[in-house]
């Protein structure tokens, strides 16, 4: 755990100018050393550290965003049962989206005593991208209850309510997923940002422009 931890901390303390890219698994091995420890910045070679979760969940948003396309093309070629197998996969990842966006953030917010990354540069291209995270995470709290409901209806065949729903449900959940996709796309592959601040490194710098003044 000690170690996770470790590599983690390290790996949010890279300059912009490091590859953050969870996808680049040859760089770990040329890595720089922290300046508070000598051991490598990433630890572990081919191992899975709590660093990797965000490309994690870009796939597990993509396997939704691929299983609700195949469920749509499904039901209308009247084929309901691999319908409602593809709709319950798009629930699974989904939920399992949740539970390591969950295990992420608490991670970093309970473990680490960090922010979540903020997308600073270019400053220009800031406001789309809050648009599209704004835009993501208020339709993704909106359809938990819709997709239950969907869902619900559908597996106890009530097909006639389902579809009054799923014609809301589907778009919605099919636009959170392939944005879940984009937004860790512009945040570490196109545009790679620097890691929030530390509480302490939040305080000290609130300090030294206290100071100043
Ligand atoms: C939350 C998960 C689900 C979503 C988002 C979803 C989405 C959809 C969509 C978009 C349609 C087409 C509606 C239209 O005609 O415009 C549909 C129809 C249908 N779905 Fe689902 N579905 C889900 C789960 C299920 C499940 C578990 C079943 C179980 C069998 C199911 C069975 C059906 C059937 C039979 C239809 C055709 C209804 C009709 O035309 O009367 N769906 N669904």
């Amino acid at each position: 755990m000690r170690r996770l931890k470790f590599a983690l901390r390290n790996r949010l303390e890279l300059g912009d100018d490091q590859d953050h890219s969870p996808f680049s698994r040859a760089r770990r091995f040329d890595a720089p050393r922290s300046p508070r420890s000598p051991l490598p910045i990433c630890t572990g070679g081919d191992s899975m550290s709590i660093a990797d979760l965000p490309s994690v969940n870009a796939c597990l948003n993509g396997a939704s965003a691929l299983f609700l396309g195949a469920g749509y093309v499904l039901i209308r070629q009247g084929r309901w049962r691999a319908h409602r197998g593809f709709m319950l996969a798009a629930f699974v990842t989904s939920t399992l989206f949740l539970v390591c966006y969950l295990t992420y953030h608490g991670y970093l917010a309970y473990v680490l005593h960090r922010g979540p990354t903020r997308f600073l540069e270019p400053a220009w291209f800031r406001p789309i991208y809050l648009f599209v995270l704004l835009t993501h995470t208020l339709l993704a709290i909106v359809i938990v209850p819709m997709i239950l409901v969907a869902l619900v209806r559908g597996l106890r065949e009530r097909f006639d309510k389902h579809r009054r729903i799923a014609r809301w449900t589907w778009p919605l959940w099919m636009y959170v997923s392939v944005t879940g996709v984009l937004i860790y796309f512009l945040l570490y592959q196109i545009f790679p940002q620097r890691s929030g601040p530390t509480v302490s490194e939040k305080s000290s710098s609130q300090a030294q422009l206290y100071r100043r003044r």
